[in-house]
């Protein structure tokens, strides 16, 4: 793992030599965050050794290195998702590269799906924790001491002090945020009604396909992390519940504007 993570960092290091402070992993329908990004280079992951190819619509597929707000930033344009055939140790993969290319931080969103009457269709929700076991764990397997310890702590997977930034950002610009508990789930099919139920049940304000093996991956390194859902779907109501990808990308869109301008401003203050 190491050598592949070393070989993926070296070919990236000779495309582009600046280290980047803050890694952005943008969901479903949030990838035009990039426009903010004065662009340095961009990097298809298909050209990257080791890289897994992304293949979901509304996912490109690409590293973008380049500044905001004053900070040299890597974004990846597309994420990879457990369901889409990747083992988690592949979903993974691009944290670690990020990390052993010098992020300090990580910012992460995702589109999700309302577990909570008390949310609407376009919120947006700081993650705060989450709940990861109905997906598997990316860390299972033989530790590597390099990346971190055996049994990493997760009291705090998601930085406090990053979430209280990111409140006063929002305050100052009266955009209203919610804050919740983000339920890791395998997809592809969104949740039954009794599925969203439980995960009610459980705790889970907000339900995803992605997200809790990249933060896991990054709290065993040790980086940071803050993310953001943004509420596309209410799948606990009880009526009219059908949910299509097309509405997932539509709310997210929609939503865009307040989640870039969130990331940017956090970025900036980082
Ligand atoms: N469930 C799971 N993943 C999702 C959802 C949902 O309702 N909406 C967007 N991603």
């Amino acid at each position: 793992m190491m050598k592949k993570i070393n070989e993926a960092v070296a070919f990236i290091q000779q495309q582009y030599s600046n280290k980047p402070l803050v890694g952005i992993v943008l969901g479903s329908g949030l990838g035009s965050f990039t426009s903010e990004i004065t662009v340095e280079k961009e990097i298809a992951y298909s050209d990257i050794p080791h890289f897994p190819v992304s293949t979901v619509e509304g996912h490109s597929g690409k590293l973008i290195f380049g500044q905001l707000g004053g900070k040299t930033v890597v974004a990846m344009a597309g994420r990879f998702h457990y369901y889409e055939g990747y083992s988690v140790q592949e979903v993974v993969f691009p944290i670690r590269v990020m990390k052993f290319l010098g992020i300090e931080t990580l910012l992460v969103s995702n589109a999700a799906g309302g577990s909570t009457q008390a949310f609407k269709v376009g919120d947006l929700m700081i993650i705060k924790d989450h709940i990861s076991f109905f997906t598997p764990n990316p860390l299972v397997g033989k530790n590597i001491e390099t990346l971190g310890p055996r049994f990493p702590d997760m009291s705090e997977p998601y930085k406090k002090s990053l979430i209280d930034k990111v409140k006063a950002i929002a305050a100052a610009k009266n955009i209203a945020l919610q804050e919740g508990v983000y339920c890791g789930v395998t997809g592809p099919t969104f949740e039954t009604r009794a599925e969203y139920k439980l995960i009610h049940q459980l705790g889970g304000d907000a339900v995803g396909m992605s997200t809790v093996q990249e933060v896991i991956a990054a709290v065993h390194m040790g980086v940071p992390v803050f993310a953001m859902s943004v509420i596309t779907d209410i799948g606990i109501r009880d009526e009219e519940n059908t949910i299509t990808h097309d509405e997932v990308l539509q709310a997210a869109k929609d939503a865009e504007p307040k989640l870039t301008y969130i990331f940017k401003e956090l970025v900036a203050q980082l």
